[in-house]
């Protein structure tokens, strides 16, 4: 049930290579536009930060215009704008910062440098109403791999990747395999023809108690490569629909399995799944198996609003002034280590 009376939060994400402008009012999502730059990464297998930089500030005000218009209004009807501080590229979080600041200014309004971390979590709001708390989430992007503790507004992490992110993991396996850039959906969708238990890939950490709530997800981007480079020594021919189901299994098998243990271990009867890698297919079907098993209720938003944007940035937004919080002040930085922790500056 949304009200007149809920904000009108304007969203702006530029941590990496989408510039995200989204519009909500309260917990109703009004505009999401996207402009990518995806395809002018690809030639170089990865992000280039100063290729992203300048396509977020070619693609700033249009986009603002194409979500202003989507939703039907104009920009003075804003109430508040919301802009992701931190974590990402320093150079890609300047430009969206400096743009929502200016807007700030220019229209009279309140700023919040928001976490891109905590946007993961809370967009689910647009989709499934207000999160339950406590609630455990699993945030899994291209740049971070998290169990975090959601209670009472505040963040608190669990654990995270000692090395390499779950997207990386699905990044540089894809590129192994020669598919393209980014490999998260390459993986899924040859995953969908593959036998996910051909070849037993490592799950590590799963076993030390020390480690129960952290990953560690580059130990098997070079098992893949060794296996590869066995096989093809050996003159055999690779699946590759096999090796990217197999992968695809080991990463969402450690995922759900930390993920569901943490729930338990918080006594947190509710699990949310955010970031890009949220929208892999196997890891949503495994997820929902192992918390209806365990008795958890699981929130995933729909696959869209996984991968970056901007209505994730502003949800959080309006989430924040829900809980009336103060604007932020006008000289915050783009922190490209903010931590999770830190959900508003
Ligand atoms: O959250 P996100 O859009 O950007 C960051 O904040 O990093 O996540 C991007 C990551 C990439 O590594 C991409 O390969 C991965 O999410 N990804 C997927 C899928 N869709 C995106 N990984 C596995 N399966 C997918 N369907
Ligand atoms: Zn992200």
């Amino acid at each position: 049930m949304t009200h007149e009376s809920e904000p009108l939060v304007l969203g702006i994400e530029t941590s990496c290579d989408e510039t995200g402008v989204g519009i909500v009012r309260g917990r109703e999502l009004l505009a999401n536009e996207l402009a990518s730059s995806v395809l002018e990464h690809a030639r170089f297998g990865g992000v280039v930060p100063e290729v992203a930089s300048r396509a977020h500030l070619e693609a700033m005000v249009p986009t603002v215009e194409r979500a202003c218009a989507a939703a039907g209004i104009s920009l003075k009807d804003v109430d508040a704008i919301a802009v992701t501080a931190g974590p990402g590229l320093v150079g890609a979080l300047i430009v969206g910062v400096a743009s929502a600041k200016a807007l700030a200014l220019g229209l009279g309004k309140p700023i919040y440098g928001v976490n891109h971390l905590a946007a993961h979590v809370m967009v689910d709001e647009l989709e499934h109403g207000p999160l339950p708390e406590p609630v455990i989430g699993l945030l899994v992007s291209g740049g971070h791999s998290s169990l975090i503790k959601v209670e009472s507004g505040a963040f608190d992490s669990l654990g995270h990747t000692l090395d390499d992110a779950a997207g990386e993991a699905f990044d540089k396996v894809a590129r192994l395999l020669g598919l393209p850039f980014p490999g998260g959906p390459e993986i899924d969708r040859v995953a969908a023809s593959g036998d996910p238990h051909a070849i037993d890939f490592p799950r590590a950490l799963s076993t030390d108690p020390a480690h129960e709530f952290n990953f560690s997800f580059s130990g098997l981007k070079t098992a893949v490569a060794r296996w590869v480079k066995e096989q093809r020594d050996a003159g055999n021919t690779i699946s590759v629909p096999d090796v990217a189901a197999s992968v695809q299994e080991a990463i969402a098998d450690v995922l759900t399995a930390k993920a569901v243990a943490a729930a338990k271990a918080h006594n947190a009867p509710h699990l949310v799944i955010g970031g890009g890698v949220a929208a892999n297919s196997r890891l949503r079907a495994l997820a929902q198996e192992r918390c209806e098993s365990a008795g958890i209720s699981l929130r995933i938003p729909r696959p869209g609003l996984c991968t970056d944007n901007g209505a994730m940035v502003a949800a959080l937004g309006a989430h924040v002034v829900r809980r009336g919080a103060m604007a932020s002040p006008l000289d915050f930085p783009a922190t490209s280590t903010l931590p999770i922790a830190q959900v508003l500056f």
